[in-house]
């Protein structure tokens, strides 16, 4: 069994990055000046972790049109796709995205097949075309009461946002996509922490609400999934001018309902225990190993190479953990290939 969680950018978003560069007289073909606009950008960022997005600044309007768009709406996509696995995607009825820039999370949610009501927020006020792409309103107030039920997303906005807490205790449904460092992604394992403390259920990654294992077990570990994406000819030239390229996509996020906002006929009844595959494969001799996450214990599911399993799983995948496997020491090992859950 070979699995492989890829995506891919659409034509129609792709179509509209190119007619909006041509504000700033660009196409995507322009690789070496997007290029420069990416740098500066991605060096205001590593220089200034959790400051605002300097909007102003036409170098970060290109870069973020270019670059940041595309890759972050992959990235929302493949959450998305894993909430779409765990509750009825259609019986949402409107979504919030919170810091929403140029609307990554409000195109993933339509690709995703969202059909319901889209409102952008942001503190600074996006180019209307963004919105408009995308069938969403545009609010420049934030009014809790009126998005209480609403599915609140919040991709790479919080570690803008100090007071995160108190914001996400606003809303009953929450998706978070933040940066894969170690410092975000343990922030966002304290997040999960309040979150729990506040009467939520952490859905995805997590397959149960103990205490995160990496940050039990670790003093430098963190949560973060990775995703394959087939990379345009286009981006593949803006990259070859540039010292860092992105092959694979990899995040920190944290799906959470409140315990009221998942109505019972959504949960699914469980036979077996599921698990998050929270690691790449690692081969070692005479077997392969990747982390994986069911409770609060650090363990890897093990294979043996005698035992003749060739399973090949994504990192971020799900899986059911059968009963006859055998716990030893921080290795849970498998004796057949294991159920993988689409
Ligand atoms: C890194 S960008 C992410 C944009 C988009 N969500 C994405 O995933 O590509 C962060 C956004 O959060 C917005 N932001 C930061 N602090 C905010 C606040 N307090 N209220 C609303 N928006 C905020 C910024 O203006 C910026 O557009």
């Amino acid at each position: 069994m070979k699995i492989k969680r890829e995506f891919e950018i659409p034509i129609k978003l792709e179509v509209a990055i190119n007619e909006n560069l041509g504000a700033y007289g660009l196409s995507l073909s322009e690789s070496k000046r997007i290029a420069a606009a990416i740098q500066w950008q991605s060096d205001f960022y590593i220089n200034n972790p959790n400051q605002q997005t300097p909007w102003k600044e036409q170098r970060a309007q290109i870069a973020q049109w270019a670059y940041y768009l595309p890759l972050n709406f992959l990235r929302n996509l493949a959450v998305l796709n894993e909430l779409k696995t765990l509750v009825p995607f259609d019986q949402l009825e409107a979504a919030f995205d919170y810091g929403a820039g140029l609307g990554a999370s409000s195109w993933a949610l339509r690709q995703a097949g969202f059909k319901g009501k889209i409102t952008m927020f942001d503190r600074q006020t996006p180019p209307p075309a963004a919105a408009a792409a995308v069938t969403a309103d545009f609010v420049s107030q934030f009014e809790p009461r009126n998005y209480r039920n609403q599915l609140g997303i919040f991709s790479y906005s919080l570690t803008e946002i100090p007071n995160r807490n108190d914001l996400l205790n606003q809303f009953s449904q929450v998706v978070i996509i933040e940066p894969s460092t170690q410092t975000e992604g343990r922030r966002l394992s304290e997040t999960r922490k309040f979150l729990i403390e506040n009467d939520f259920d952490i859905l995805a990654p997590c397959t149960h609400q103990g205490a995160c294992p990496l940050i039990v077990h670790s003093q430098k570990d963190w949560c973060h999934d990775r995703i394959l994406f087939k990379k345009p000819t286009w981006m593949d030239k803006i990259e070859k001018n540039l010292p860092f390229r992105n092959d694979s996509l990899t995040f920190s996020y944290l799906i959470a309902f409140k315990k009221g906002a998942m109505k019972p006929e959504w949960r699914r009844s469980q036979t077996r225990i599921q698990a998050r595959l929270t690691g790449d494969i690692l081969p070692e001799k005479g077997k392969d190993k990747q982390l994986v996450c069911f409770d609060e214990r650090r363990l890897f599911l093990t294979w043996m190479h005698k035992n003749k399993i060739d399973q090949t799983l994504p990192r971020g995948g799900r899986v059911e953990i059968p009963d006859d496997i055998e716990i030893v020491a921080n290795e849970v090992r498998l004796k057949k290939e294991i159920q993988y859950l689409p």
